[in-house]
């Protein structure tokens, strides 16, 4: 008798995906294998176009419609997300996954002020948000002036306060899984540190997965348990961070971190 197993809380097993477009078929995904479990903090990397945003909107079907999954499957938390209706999906999406998109302005509403598209959003909670409870949230990413701030369109506003208007929405979601997609490339470098810390913290103390696409390698070894490096729409790569960053087996990831004399001989020349 096989005694079952709980699932993971994100099982992706043989993903593969495309997009068609008028100039021909492009690979995006090819076999891709991965599994998270609570406390986990993945660290997504690999160069430009490897595919890591087609993996991150596919956990939540959030693809545009040129990109078709052509073979493969997404579970969350034991289900099948091809298999849902609408319903279910909207549900997936407001109580179990959270996502940071790379383009944050353009994921905010560009007809409501800040506000009230924080209000909308965070209704659906058990804890409603009153107006010091905005205040407090966008206090909490080190927003200068949120009274001001939650009066504004999102055209008024820059793309590092977009990105941390979006990581706000989606802690205050408390999800159980965190897909972020370079959700602070745009901030500068003590900011960045700040709310990677508050992000990263957040997510391990309520024991949520993390799933977090940078390019920012030594971010991903600072704070993330696991890493996987993408390359051309594979993963070349994936395991512990001490492992996969100290001894790189594939040419791919030591090209990587040599980029960044984040070798493991740079480092010991580092600390000697
Ligand atoms: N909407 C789209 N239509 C057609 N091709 C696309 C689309 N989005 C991405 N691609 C292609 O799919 C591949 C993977 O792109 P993806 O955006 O997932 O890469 P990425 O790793 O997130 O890159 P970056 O680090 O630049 O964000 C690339 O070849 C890219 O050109
Ligand atoms: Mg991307």
């Amino acid at each position: 008798m096989t005694v079952p197993t709980r699932a993971p809380l994100v099982h992706v097993r043989g993903l593969s995906a495309e997009y068609r477009s008028r100039l021909g078929t492009i690979a995006a995904l090819r076999d891709v294998d991965l599994s998270l479990e609570p406390g986990d903090l993945l660290g997504v990397v690999g160069e430009s176009g490897s595919g890591k945003s087609t993996l991150s909107a596919a956990l939540g079907r959030m693809s545009p419609g040129s990109c078709r999954v052509t073979s493969g499957t997404v579970e969350i938390g034991g289900v099948d997300v091809a298999g849902l209706d609408g319903p279910a999906l909207r549900a997936l999406r407001r109580d179990v996954l959270g996502f940071i998109p790379q383009d944050p302005i353009g994921s905010l509403d560009p007809t409501l002020r800040i506000g009230r598209q924080l209000r909308l959003a965070l209704r659906p909670l058990r804890r409603p948000y009153d107006h010091t409870a905005l205040v407090a949230l966008l206090d909490g990413v080190q927003i200068r002036e949120p009274e001001r701030v939650l009066r504004l369109y999102p055209h008024e506003i820059s793309g590092g306060m977009a990105q941390r208007v979006a990581i706000a929405l989606a802690m205050a979601r408390e999800p159980r899984v965190l897909v972020a997609d370079e959700p602070t490339a745009a901030l500068d470098a003590q900011v960045r540190e700040d709310v990677l810390d508050l992000m990263v913290r957040l997510i391990a103390s309520s024991g949520a997965a993390l799933l977090w696409v940078s390019h920012d390698l030594r971010a991903v070894r600072r704070w993330c348990t696991r890493v996987m490096v993408m390359r051309a729409g594979e993963v070349v790569e994936a395991g512990p961070t001490e492992d996969v960053f100290g001894r790189p087996e594939h040419p791919y990831t030591r090209r990587l971190l040599d980029a960044l004399a984040m070798t493991p001989a740079a480092d010991e020349r580092e600390k000697a």
